[in-house]
């Protein structure tokens, strides 16, 4: 299928306080396809992380080392990355909430690790089979022999917006959790709105909490779901407050099987089309990346759920 950008592009008009690029830390392989109701074949799953570095995404957040019987959908992570081309300039992540996990990403020469925590103590037990505080004790070997490894560790925590169980959470108590792994040895902390109910004021009150620790915007990375259509606003905003790494979905796939209110992540192609329109430099080829989401959907049997996705292939 060969798609076309429609006529009439807008003319880019920047907007005061982005950075000049970013860097798209792109899901879609883990979060998208964790929530799947069916498996996707592996060859299928490997074909998509092929496009997605042929459109110019570099970093890839490939699979998860979890416990299978907790995601069967990406049981196959040996197989996947044992199989997977490597390409130079192109980094694959992978999340291992322990050691098993880690053991499992070592042996198969991962570079780089995701640990994942909670934000309320509700969900660290839903996600993790943790109390909020024994979640730290799970990570803290874990991050510490990743590190000694020279693997990069990143730190994702989850619920920064609101939780379905326990409703408002407090930024502080978010920026407690990022200090403790940034303590422990993470290096970039994806701030995680795994229900997507985040609106944008929040965003600065929540990224102000972080800095009152000493953990500046650099250090951080924002990952929001889109539940409710404010990915997007919600992300220009953190790019305004100095964040230059966003996660995002091919295509909007996404969610957290044990947090059943989450929906797809940001779909990539619409972060591309605003920093497109913003002029902030992304390095990505939106029709390629497009043609690949419409592919996926193909795949997946239902039509992807990015507007720009439909808009540029339909
Ligand atoms: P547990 O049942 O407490 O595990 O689960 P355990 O430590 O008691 O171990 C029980 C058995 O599991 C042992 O085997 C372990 O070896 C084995 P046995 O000795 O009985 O034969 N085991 C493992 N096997 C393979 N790989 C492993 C592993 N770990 C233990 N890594 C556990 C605890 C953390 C393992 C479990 O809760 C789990 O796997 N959870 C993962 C849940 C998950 O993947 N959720 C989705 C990702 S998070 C997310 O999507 C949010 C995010 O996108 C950000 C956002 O949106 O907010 C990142
Ligand atoms: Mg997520």
């Amino acid at each position: 299928m060969s798609v076309e950008r429609p006529p009439g592009l807008p003319m880019n008009a920047s907007l005061a306080g982005l950075p000049e690029r970013i860097t798209i830390w792109e899901v879609g392989p883990r979060d998208g396809l964790q929530n799947e109701k069916s498996t996707v074949p592996t060859e299928v799953k490997l074909e998509f992380l092929d496009r997605l570095a042929d459109s110019g995404l570099t970093t890839l957040e490939a699979t998860s080392f979890v416990h299978p019987k907790w995601v069967p959908q990406l049981a196959d992570a040996e197989d996947l990355v044992g199989k997977l081309v490597r390409r130079d300039g192109v980094r694959y992540p992978v999340l291992v909430p322990n050691e098993r996990g880690l053991d499992r990403a070592l042996e198969a020469g991962m570079e780089h690790v995701a640990v994942f925590a909670s934000a309320t103590e509700t969900f660290a037990n839903k996600n993790l089979n943790r109390s909020l505080d024994e979640q730290f004790a799970m990570f803290e070997p874990t991050v510490t022999r990743a590190r000694a490894e020279g693997l990069e560790v990143r730190g994702y925590i989850s619920m920064c917006f609101g939780d379905p169980w326990e409703g408002p959470v407090e930024p502080a108590q978010v920026a407690a959790v990022g200090k403790r792994l940034v303590d422990m040895g993470c290096g970039q902390i994806s701030l995680g709105d795994t229900i997507g109910v985040a609106t944008i004021g929040q965003v600065p009150a929540v990224l102000g909490a972080f800095a009152a620790v000493g953990i500046g915007a650099d250090r951080l990375a924002v990952h929001f779901h889109d539940t409710y259509g404010q990915a997007l606003t919600n992300t220009i905003e953190a790019l305004r407050h100095g964040v230059t790494t966003v996660d995002a979905s091919a295509g909007g796939l996404g969610g957290c099987p044990y947090a059943k209110s989450a929906t797809g992540n940001l779909a990539t192609e619409d972060l591309v089309w605003t920093l497109d329109g913003l002029g902030v430099q992304h390095g990505v080829d939106l029709n390629r990346l497009a043609e690949t989401s419409a592919w996926m959907a193909g795949q997946l049997g239902r039509p992807s759920p990015s507007r720009v996705v439909r808009a540029i292939t339909g």
